[in-house]
């Protein structure tokens, strides 16, 4: 079949991209995998640096390797003057609510700071440094960025903190307890890596024409900025604080759907069932005793049982995007800040999708079924102006 007749996936739904050893979402049984191992598992059992050993080299560090990482690491944390010299301009720019838009800046900054060259001809062993030391990065940048816009210095990570406790300490100023420090690294662990989500695609499709690391990522955070994507977690608190109470929750919901809006925070693309990290995250939420939990845990429940009655067969459930909300803003960080935290722990995910298409690239180009009108000769200009016939 040619043109016009051939099926149209709209959305991508359901297409195969590539072969991939990466991870894996199962979306009727809701759970899903990094490599070897459950991801949830993961999140209850090892620290972040170690998931991110797991992504980017195929299996989980021994005691000595783990060393060895967290040495690379510590080697990677220092920003270049170039970049930090511009930091304070681009805190200025926007709203701070962009937090995604100064992120995906500054790591442009970075490549070219750094002169990451166009992958094409890149040793497999560059790209994978430039990419530990983008996600390395991000929370170094996204803090001076917040910091600087509210007027206080930016703080340097501390080397004897980890990557998701160093996250809070260079953003409140202050070192974490242990007990949020460990709530991030776990929500930074959850939202590691998940298939191939729209921003995932973005990055492989502009890693895919030999472009630069920088380029690839700046796509991927452009996507994931977008609220059908990363920019849910803020919109789902935005939703708690206006139904304020637990007997307007189904009033608020029902009134919602009647003018046809999407409720943040529920649905997914894959999952029929509940989102696992959701239900890891209700968890986590609970531990930490967050303020607004019963009432989300009402949202959710409401939510499920009105989503199936207005759009029968969808199985929209609880989303990551809504307890996610609760624990960032749990542990202390800013709201302006949250997709941005989450583009921050999907960096090395994006990154492990950028190594693996660099190994066996093949330039990313489907196609379109025309759907216009017949082929026409050129008409001259006195004759555009009669309607055509
Ligand atoms: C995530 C999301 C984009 C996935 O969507 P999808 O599987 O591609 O489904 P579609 O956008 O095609 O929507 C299918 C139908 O379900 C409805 N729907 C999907 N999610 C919905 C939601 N959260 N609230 C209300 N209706 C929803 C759509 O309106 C559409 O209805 P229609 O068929 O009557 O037009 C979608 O569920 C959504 O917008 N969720 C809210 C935003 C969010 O939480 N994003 C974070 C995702 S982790």
């Amino acid at each position: 079949m040619s043109g016009p007749n051939r099926p149209v996936v709209y959305g991508l739904n359901d297409i195969i991209l590539c072969h991939t050893q990466i991870s894996h979402v199962d979306g009727h049984l809701g759970r899903y995998r990094y490599r070897d191992h459950d991801a949830i598992e993961l999140a209850g059992a090892c620290a972040l640096e170690e998931v991110w050993c797991l992504l980017l080299d195929g299996r989980l560090p021994t005691a000595a390797r783990r060393e060895d990482f967290l040495r690379e690491i510590e080697a990677l944390r220092a920003i270049p003057p170039a970049v930090t010299e511009l930091l304070p301009g681009l805190a200025r720019l926007g709203s701070e609510a962009d937090g995604i838009a100064w992120l995906q800046s500054a790591v442009c900054l970075l490549a070219r700071a750094l002169d990451w060259a166009p992958v094409l001809d890149l040793d497999h062993t560059v790209l994978r440094r430039q990419v530990l030391q983008a996600t390395v990065s991000a929370p170094i940048l996204l803090a001076a960025l917040h910091r600087l816009r509210n007027g206080l210095r930016p703080v340097a990570p501390d080397p004897a903190l980890g990557h998701a406790a160093n996250a809070l300490y260079m953003m409140t100023g202050e070192p974490p307890s242990e007990e949020h420090a460990r709530a991030l690294e776990q929500y930074l662990i959850i939202a590691a890596e998940h298939g191939m989500a729209a921003s995932t695609f973005a990055a492989r499709v502009i890693l895919s024409t030999g472009a630069d690391l920088g380029s690839a990522l700046s796509g991927a955070l452009g996507a994931l900025s977008g609220p059908l994507h990363g920019g849910a977690p803020i919109l789902a608190l935005e939703m708690l604080d206006e139904i304020g109470a637990p007997d307007r929750v189904e009033p608020w919901l029902r009134e919602r759907l009647s003018r046809d809006e999407r409720i943040m925070g529920f649905g997914h693309r894959v999952y029929r069932t509940v989102d696992p990290r959701a239900t890891t995250l209700r968890e986590v939420a609970a531990r930490l005793g967050c303020e607004r939990l019963d009432l989300t845990r009402r949202v959710e429940k409401h939510a499920a049982v009105i989503l199936d009655e207005v759009k029968p067969g969808r199985s929209l459930r609880a989303n990551v995007e809504l307890y996610a909300a609760l624990v960032m803003e749990a542990v202390g960080l800013p709201r302006s800040m949250f997709s941005a935290t989450f583009a921050m722990a999907r960096l090395v995910g994006w990154g492990a999708h950028l190594l693996e298409q660099h190994a066996g690239n093949r330039l990313i180009r489907p196609v379109t079924a025309f759907a216009g009108g017949p082929v026409r000769p050129v008409p001259s200009l006195s004759q555009r102006g009669r309607p055509h016939g």
